[in-house]
């Protein structure tokens, strides 16, 4: 095996694929929460992707990619046996582990795929798990059967009631958080999704864990990009997140700034290789 060689790939859905990749150096240091920057050539952009899972023995990792912009194209058009040309990494501080007690874990859409290690990594240190996971649709779902797999209580939401609870992951949030104490929430998923979680969880002064995948450029925190602002301080979603007391994010200049790159990101789309660089997850409602 070759490093940063492909040599898995699996269709989760029609536009987010599964893709593992032997990178010894990262399988034996990432822990649950760690992300990586990738290039897929000399030409392409920097994109941030949370790393799913790993295989410290077989020296693979696997990450999970929604095809939502050009290079996340690019990248699920990728198959068995191509090479990514850089991958940086583990980057960002790991997920705080400890035994909490009950914990809800809610991944939104692709953000299920985030939230996988971490349910493993609580479970493994004994804590009661509940999982919920929601997507627009059936077929959307990521994931089902590896998050049943870890012993955990498992929710499903789609938006359209095509398959478990008709609403939203927060809908089932407020089912769960009636009739039981909570310990600890950490959700992932839209901007929107994090940010409707976080304001159920402070009117019940419940400890809220979210993800933050703001634009970022270098991922060591000299550029500035991945800049969010957590109560009245200033912090890089890179070096000092991506995970941050939802309590304290102001979402609404976080999805302002990243809307601000949705004409951008269009065009992008429209031209052929361009080298100009954002991340892959700008669409965030
Ligand atoms: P989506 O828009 O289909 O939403 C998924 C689910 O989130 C919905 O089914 C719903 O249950 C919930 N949701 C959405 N809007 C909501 C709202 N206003 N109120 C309450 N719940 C709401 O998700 P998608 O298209 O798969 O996109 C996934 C998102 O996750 C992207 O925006 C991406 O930026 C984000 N993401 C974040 C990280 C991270 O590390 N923070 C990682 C991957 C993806
Ligand atoms: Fe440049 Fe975080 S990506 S400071």
């Amino acid at each position: 095996m070759r490093q940063n060689e492909i040599i898995n790939k699996e269709n989760l859905t029609k536009e987010i694929k599964a893709l593992d990749i032997y990178a010894p150096d990262i399988a034996r240091k990432c822990k649950a929460g760690n992300f990586i920057i990738l290039r897929l050539h000399e030409h392409g952009e920097r994109i941030p992707l949370t790393i799913n899972d790993w295989n410290m023995e077989k020296g693979t990792i696997k990450i999970i990619v929604q095809e939502v912009g050009k290079s996340t194209k690019e990248l699920g058009k990728m198959d068995v046996g191509d090479i990514i040309l850089n991958l940086l990494g583990p980057l960002g501080h790991s997920s705080k582990i400890d035994y909490f007690g009950k914990v809800v874990c809610i991944g939104g859409g692709v953000g299920t795929a985030v939230v996988y290690p971490i349910v493993k990594a609580l479970k493994e240190k004994g804590n009661e798990v509940i999982v919920i996971i929601g997507a627009r649709t059936k077929e959307l779902i990521i994931l089902e059967n590896e998050i049943k797999n870890l012993g955990v209580s498992l929710h499903i939401t789609t938006d359209d009631g095509s398959y478990g609870m008709k609403g939203f992951v927060t809908d089932e949030l407020q089912e769960i958080l009636s009739s039981t104490d909570i310990d600890r929430v950490i959700a992932i998923g839209p901007l929107m999704m994090m940010k409707k979680v976080s304001e159920i969880t402070k009117q019940k002064q419940i400890h809220t864990i979210v993800s933050l995948n703001p634009v970022m450029i270098d991922g060591t925190g000299m550029c500035g990009g991945c800049r969010v602002k957590i109560g009245n301080e200033t912090k890089f979603a890179c070096v000092d997140g991506p995970e941050f007391d939802g309590h304290k994010v102001d979402f609404d200049e976080l999805i302002h700034r990243n809307n601000r790159f949705l004409e951008e990101e269009k065009s992008t789309q429209n031209r052929t290789r361009s080298g100009s660089g954002h991340p892959c997850k700008l669409i965030n409602k």
